[in-house]
């Protein structure tokens, strides 16, 4: 078949794809689930593996998907993951393949990842302090985050990244001291500024800490100066620290909205395509998969998906509504 583009109407190309591989984790953040969880997704609504790595080749081979990202909820309490992502990489030699991961159960796997074709880890951290920690994720697993972090590093999973979130009044005084230890073991330290995505629709405007703070609390101990690269589709506002060699990002997706340069699309665990994490609507794949349709009609759906992508995600708008979805069920 003809190669498409996953183009939208305008004119942004979606070339990274965000995989969720199931909605459920082990740790309860404040800022994404409430303590007793979430009503999870039926296992027979859930992708199979052989359904997941049939899109994902179609993404690759017909669509123009260049990156491939496994999220979640926590992509390593799926069983299939290093098989999956084993199958990933004989798609596509040249697709670059990551997972974002809280890192429980990743010192384990770390080994098994790399041999299977993963390049890189992203893992969401938000703390240095084990009690901080146990507050914020409700699960006192500190030390298992610290050795999947440190798995990850020897298994060549590199550059290690660290996603922080800042809560204010949890960790909002910690950035600094994150950062330090994050550039004392060479991990890429980057912090997101809280979205509305929680299933508790906790999220204020007034209660998230902003980029302009997190970069004001950090330049009282650091020196920052913005790096040279140009940002191109990539979120991250990077800085030098201390003349470098060491960097630290932010990710300013509310108060500096990126969505003019987005070239990014997710398939949820449950097989719908969603052309933005804010989008309120999903285009259905697993129906049409289920019910045999060929390569060239899914491709032709997921085409179809996108045209439909908003300029921008309006979370400043007085109109704006939260997605029905949660974050833990879009996948970061
Ligand atoms: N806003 C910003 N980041 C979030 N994450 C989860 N929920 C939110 C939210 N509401 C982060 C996690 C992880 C990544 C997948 O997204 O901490 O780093
Ligand atoms: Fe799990 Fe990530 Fe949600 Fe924390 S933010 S509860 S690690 S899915």
């Amino acid at each position: 078949m003809t190669p498409l583009l996953l183009e939208d109407r305008y004119g942004r190309v979606a070339t990274d794809l965000r995989v969720s591989l199931t909605d459920r984790c082990n740790l309860r953040c404040s800022y994404c689930m409430p303590p007793e969880g979430l009503d999870w997704l039926p296992d027979d609504s859930v992708l199979t593996d052989d359904e997941v790595v049939r899109l994902i080749g179609i993404g690759a081979a017909h669509l123009g998907i260049q990156e491939v990202r496994f999220t979640g909820g926590e992509p390593l309490v799926r069983r299939g993951l290093v098989d999956i992502v084993r199958r990933t990489r004989e798609l596509g030699p040249d697709l670059d393949i990551s997972v974002t991961t809280n890192a429980l159960g990743l010192s384990r796997n770390a080994e098994a990842l790399k041999a299977a074709g993963l390049d890189r880890v992203n893992v969401s951290l938000d703390t240095a302090r084990a009690d901080t920690f146990h507050r914020i994720t409700r699960r006192d697993r500190f030390h298992d985050v610290v050795a999947g972090l440190e798995a990850a590093q020897r298994a060549g999973l590199g550059p290690v990244k660290v996603n922080a979130v800042l809560l204010r009044g949890e960790n909002d005084d910690q950035a600094p001291e994150l950062l330090a230890w994050c550039l004392e073991r060479g991990y890429e330290l980057r912090f997101i500024e809280q979205m509305p995505l929680d299933a508790q629709h906790g999220w204020s405007r007034e209660g998230m800490i902003t980029a302009d703070e997190i970069f004001a609390s950090l330049a009282t101990v650091f020196d920052l100066t913005p790096a040279e690269e140009p940002r191109g589709s990539a979120p991250a506002e990077l800085f030098t620290v201390d003349g470098g060699p060491g960097t630290v990002g932010v990710i300013a997706s509310v108060t500096r909205p990126f969505c003019g340069d987005c070239d990014r699309v997710r398939l949820t665990a449950d097989g719908q395509v969603r052309n933005c994490l804010f989008a309120r609507s999903e285009s259905d794949l697993r129906g049409a998969l289920r019910a045999g349709a060929s390569d060239e009609e899914l491709a032709e759906r997921w085409v179809v998906a996108m045209r439909g992508k908003a300029a921008g995600h309006g979370i400043d708008d007085p109109s704006f509504l939260q997605p029905d979805r949660p974050m833990s069920a879009i996948g970061g």
